[in-house]
């Protein structure tokens, strides 16, 4: 199998594009049993190697500068990692990720790419990219700026796959599912929500998929990552085994399912 390479997007700052690429890596390797290359292609302002704790020696941008990818390859909780460079004095040439990537695509199942807000440096990811996850808060300030890293999606032809919906917290004074998938024009695929235990995995540098399997947060993205691999939801809970029929109800299922077919 060729690896799909998918990135987590978005045109705001902070909305959980490193979280969900780290946590879908994570989810994709320990839950799934994927073969998974995660790469920080933020290159501005790169954060993967900071949430896991990695001494970054050889990066994406000494890669990008002409030195083989895999001697800039990390093992972290189960997957491998591509950390960029912090501090950079050289220009690199940032649309040289897809060609950098194209030998991994064969010794990986999957590749996730974590993304800059920045245009000029999403634009380089999505053009990478076999598919895009557009990260967003449910606010429609954000969802209004989200719509953008959509079109740039759209205008490199890179299929978008849908939303993943970060940081929930009010669902009363927030956008729902159904003015989002209006809004957006693509399908909720997950609903996650704002979770004080992030910070406890952050504090151990570790994903809370693994740190704390039973959280929301983590039943969601392992439910989220169902549909990239095709395969059942995991049940979580015991009413979950004895009906899963009762979980069909919500509109995400529903998209994933279809999102899988
Ligand atoms: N569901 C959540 N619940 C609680 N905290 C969260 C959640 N998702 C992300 N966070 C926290 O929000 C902060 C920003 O997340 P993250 O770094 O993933 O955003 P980002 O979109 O990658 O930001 P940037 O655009 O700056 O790269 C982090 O402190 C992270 O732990
Ligand atoms: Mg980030």
């Amino acid at each position: 199998m060729v690896a799909p390479i998918l990135a987590f997007v978005s045109v705001k700052g902070g909305v959980g594009k490193t979280t969900l690429a780290l946590e879908t890596a994570s989810s994709l390797a320990n839950h799934y049993g994927k073969k998974v290359l995660l790469v920080d292609a933020n290159f501005s302002a790169p954060n993967i190697g900071l949430y896991l704790d990695l001494t970054n020696e050889i990066t994406l941008h000494d890669a990008l500068l002409g030195v083989g990818l895999h001697n800039a390859i990390y093992e972290a909780h189960g997957f491998d990692v591509v950390p960029a460079a912090m501090d950079y004095s050289e220009e690199v040439d940032v649309y040289r990720l897809k060609k950098v990537l194209e030998k991994m695509k064969y010794r990986y199942d999957y590749i996730i790419l974590d993304s800059s807000p920045h245009h000029s440096e999403m634009k380089p990811v999505i053009a990478a990219a076999d598919k895009i996850f557009v990260v967003t808060t449910p606010d429609h300030v954000t969802l209004a700026t989200s719509l953008k890293a959509a079109m740039i999606a759209k205008k490199n032809n890179t299929p978008i796959e849908g939303v993943v919906v970060n940081r929930i917290r009010d669902p009363k004074h927030e956008e729902d599912l159904g003015d989002i998938e209006e809004l957006m024009g693509l399908p909720v695929l997950a609903r996650i929500r704002d979770h004080k235990k992030m910070i406890k995995a952050m504090y151990h540098k570790i994903p809370i998929t693994l740190h704390d399997e039973r959280n929301c947060i983590s039943r969601e993205i392992c439910r989220f990552v169902s549909s990239i691999v095709g395969e059942p939801e995991k049940p979580f809970r015991f009413f979950e085994l004895m009906l899963p029929f009762k979980m069909s109800f919500s509109k995400e299922i529903i998209n994933r399912q279809l999102s899988k077919e």
